[in-house]
């Protein structure tokens, strides 16, 4: 383990998903009524006519946030000189904070003898939980919706019993960036805000188990089933008890649960991968390169005030690669088009790859999401006269078309089916004896229980098969559970999959997890998504029967859907024949815990797939961007944010209003009018935005106006910056207004697209937190449920660079320098408050 900590000599999970409900944690059970004096109204009356105007889809936060509002004005008093005789005490001046800061309480007792004990206690306001005890007590501010007034009694006794008081106030502001922004910059280093600092939890290779070797990092290690693998991706922490059982308000021990997506191949051999004079690969770098994709599962533990590391030896270590066991399941499991040589009867198959972002379930499990895995296969040329004229089409639709497949596994010797699988030509009399189908195995959402090492993974047919790039599962009682899924690649579909059964709370704490993914998740309806220019949008479903055959394009005939399984297996083709609108690359959905609004980040489309003339009201951007060298890329290269609001404020919702929250724009050089629409400024403006997470909702930074989370993996702004990750406190749906742009193309043509757009982005509510390393990108993120540790994933470092010459030695060089020789690995860091706040605020 080998953790590094970098401290920075200057300056955060929605949750939305996680949770088995919406409600905010409560601990401000005795927000009480009667210390609102006569000049405000009561916390009651003023939460019900908050609520009164709220929407009723996470209506259950009512009572238990009824505390958090209405403002209380208390009178503090100092000494309480009524027992005459005993200490002289003080409680210190009132003071100001706001939500998720640190206060500390420091009281004193002076000129008597003898003194016995003194401590301190909270007289009004919302509870909050004292931490430490004596003189100096700390209280972390909580979430409020207005400023509200909190009360503190210290209390000293002397040895005769005789005891004296003094009160302060502390009046806590709502929730503000509390920050300084970031400078853009090309450091090699993670750059953090002031006062804050950056740990460095597991790396690629770090091993997972009791004798496995530390990684040497040179190319010469193996046995990546049993180490972390490489470009981790998305990340969740699921909490333990010091028990070891399931603890979701652990803050101090964890699962860190990460994909790992995809390989900087050129660092895992001494000299880069080796091909051999007949196209062969050696089955050793074969074996690395497949293991070193998946899943990962680490414990991370907190040896106090936030010293985190991982354990090596944990027994709820484990990694899920490309060859672990799987089980599929949902109306697709069975299919003819899921038989293999590896399962006559299409229900298993073998592991799982490219896994990019994740989705967190309400009953504690993991979805894990199948990206770009149709690159990895090989197709003979001799493939394409023995298919029919419908799978043509299909692996056509899905891009499954080269003849080598990602690092040419197939072609590994000495042979074995683990890498047999790769190659979907068909060889066989039949699809019982080859691969033909397993690209089909593909494609999917996978649910894992992290706490359960021995359990199988089952992949989800029901939420469709495409490019998945993630899964946010949106939970509230009473309602379907719903799943938002983008497809990414270049005009692709925003997904939506709703439940059949709605939720039922109790399911959240059960102790057959995977059997709850069975019930929530087996059955229900996948939906695409239509986005029409008037600001509302339609859930159009890929029901068989409902879905119109895809009509011929080019030379692809008609497509014919043969039953339900069929049009989850082939997805896209039934989305193409609803009608969807094509998007700029659908990457990361996130969901607002306090409002349900859902966010879609859109990272970037290229002239070809985004021209001038091929905009619409959700994709209304053609322009171009111009690099310092000179270069101008045009299209939609820098992205931008969507959201959207359930008509009805319910998951079951087939109709949708929907804006542009954010637009992306190198703010030093884009038309300020057409192309840095959000006005973005030196310390907020980013690029191909990517990953999107909103703060917990049981810390002060995911409640009453939670912070939304902005990774970027970007190559348009990188002449100017690493690529970062940004913090947002967005609005809502409607804040801004109708727009029409002006977009450019580079003959210098023009023409207007109507679009609706959020409020511009300003200082307050959009800030610069964090760059990145070297040619990284920043994806996966998440926090423990006190909101004061984020866990961040730095992804690919160096991917430019050789083994000779490595172009980033990150994470080494985070403590100030590195040999040059230093090769660079993806980690996950932890990001604290060096006062121990709330991050971010
Ligand atoms: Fe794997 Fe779309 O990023
Ligand atoms: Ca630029
Ligand atoms: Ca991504």
């Amino acid at each position: 383990m080998s953790q590094s900590e970098h401290r920075k000599p200057a300056s955060i999970n929605y949750i939305g998903a996680t949770m088995t409900d919406l409600l905010p944690p409560s601990p401000y059970s005795d927000g009480d009524v009667d210390t609102n004096d006569s000049r405000t109204p009561s916390l009651e009356s003023l939460a019900n006519e908050r609520f009164s105007r709220r929407q009723t889809i996470f209506g259950g936060a009512k009572a238990s946030s009824l505390a958090l509002f209405g403002t209380a004005m208390l009178a503090a008093c100092n000494s309480d000189d009524s027992n005459g005789e005993g200490p002289v005490v003080s409680a210190g001046g009132n003071a100001a904070t706001s939500a998720g800061r640190i206060v500390t309480l420091t009281g004193s007792a002076t000129g008597i003898k003898g003194l016995k004990s003194s401590g301190w206690s909270q007289s009004s306001g919302p509870s909050v939980e004292i931490m430490g005890s004596g003189d100096e007590v700390t209280f972390i501010a909580p979430a409020v919706e207005a400023a509200t007034d909190f009360v503190f009694t210290y209390q000293a006794t002397n040895l005769f019993g005789v005891s004296k008081t003094a009160s302060t106030t502390v009046r806590v502001s709502p929730a503000v960036l509390g920050f300084a922004a970031v400078a853009k910059n090309l450091n090699d280093i993670v750059t953090v805000p002031e006062g804050y600092s950056v740990t460095v939890m597991t790396r690629l290779g770090d091993p997972l188990a009791a004798g496995v070797s530390a990684y040497a990092n040179d190319g010469s290690d193996d046995n990546f089933a049993q180490r972390i693998g490489d470009h981790g991706d998305a990340l969740h922490f699921f909490g333990l008890n010091a028990a070891g059982s399931r603890d979701d308000t652990s803050s101090t021990r964890g699962l860190m649960v990460q994909n790992h997506e995809n390989l900087n191949v050129q660092y895992l051999h001494p000299n880069g991968p080796t091909t051999n004079g007949d196209g062969s690969r050696p089955a050793a770098e074969a074996k690395k390169e497949i293991e070193a994709h998946g899943v990962s599962v680490s414990e991370y533990k907190d040896a106090g005030d936030r010293t985190w590391s991982y354990v090596q030896d944990s027994s709820f270590n484990r990694r899920i690669t490309p060859n672990t066991p799987m089980s599929l399941h949902g109306p697709a499991a069975g299919s003819a088009m899921l038989v293999t040589k590896y399962s006559s009867e299409g229900t298993a198959g073998r592991g799982t790859i490219n896994n990019c972002a994740n989705g967190i379930s309400g009953w504690a499990t993991n979805l894990t999401c199948e990206e770009n895995w149709a690159f990895y296969f090989r197709r003979d040329a001799s493939d394409a006269t023995a298919r029919t004229p419908r799978e043509l089409t299909a692996l056509s639709r899905y891009g499954v078309t080269s003849t080598s497949g990602n690092f040419s596994w197939s072609k590994a010797t000495p042979s074995d089916d683990m890498f047999a699988k790769w190659n979907a030509t068909i060889l066989g009399a039949s699809a019982a004896q080859d691969y033909r189908n397993e690209p089909n195995q593909y494609g999917w959402v996978v649910e894992i229980d992290p706490y359960d090492p021995a359990s199988t993974p089952r992949k989800r047919t029901a939420l469709g098969r495409f490019g998945h790039e993630g899964a946010f599962v949106q939970i509230a009682t009473g309602q379907p559970v719903g799943v938002y899924m983008g497809d990414d690649s270049r005009r692709e579909y925003l997904y939506k999959y709703v439940s059949n059964a709605s939720w039922d709370a109790a399911d959240g704490n059960a102790s057959d997890r995977l059997a709850v993914g069975d019930k929530y998740l087996d059955n229900g309806t996948l939906y695409v998504a239509r986005f029409d220019a008037d600001g509302t949008g339609e859930w159009l479903p890929l029901v068989f029967g409902q879905v119109p055959n895809r009509p011929a394009t080019g030379s692809a005939p008609e497509y014919v859907f043969a039953d339900q399984a069929d049009i989850l297996i082939n997805a896209r083709l039934a989305a193409d024949a609803l009608g969807a609108t094509p998007m700029d690359r659908p990457e990361w959905t996130a969901g607002n815990p306090m409002t349900g609004e859902i966010y879609l980040t859109l990272t970037n489309n290229n002239a070809s797939n985004r021209p001038l003339n091929g905009t619409d009201a959700a994709n209304p951007r053609h322009y171009g961007d111009p690099k310092l060298s000179g270069s101008v890329s045009y299209g939609n290269p820098n992205g931008h944010i969507i959201r959207l609001r359930e008509d009805g404020d319910t998951t079951a919702a087939t109709t949708f209003a929907w804006d542009i929250y954010l637009f992306g724009a190198d703010s030093t050089d884009a038309d300020p009018t057409n192309v840095n629409i959000s006005g973005l400024t030196n310390d907020n403006d980013f690029s191909s935005p990517d990953g999107l997470y909103f703060s917990r909702k049981t810390n002060p930074a995911g409640q009453v106006n939670p912070l939304l989370w902005i990774e970027t993996d970007d190559g348009a702004m990188t002449d100017r910056t690493n690529c970062m990750l940004l913090a947002a406190m967005p609005g809502t749906v409607g804040d801004g207004g109708a727009k029409t742009i002006t977009n450019k193309a580079s003959d210098g043509s023009t023409a207007q697209q109507a679009t609706v757009v959020g409020a511009a982005a300003s200082a307050a509510n959009l800030r610069r937190f964090l760059t990145g390393p070297v040619e990284c990108e920043i994806t996966g993120i998440d926090m423990t449920p006190d909101g004061r540790t984020l866990f961040v994933g730095i992804q690919h470092p160096g991917e430019d660079g050789t083994p000779a010459a490595p172009t980033s030695h990150w994470p080494d060089s985070q403590a100030g320098s590195a040999a040059a020789t230093v090769r660079p690995r993806s980690a996950v860091i932890a990001i604290t408050k060096d006062d121990g706040g709330v991050i971010a605020l």
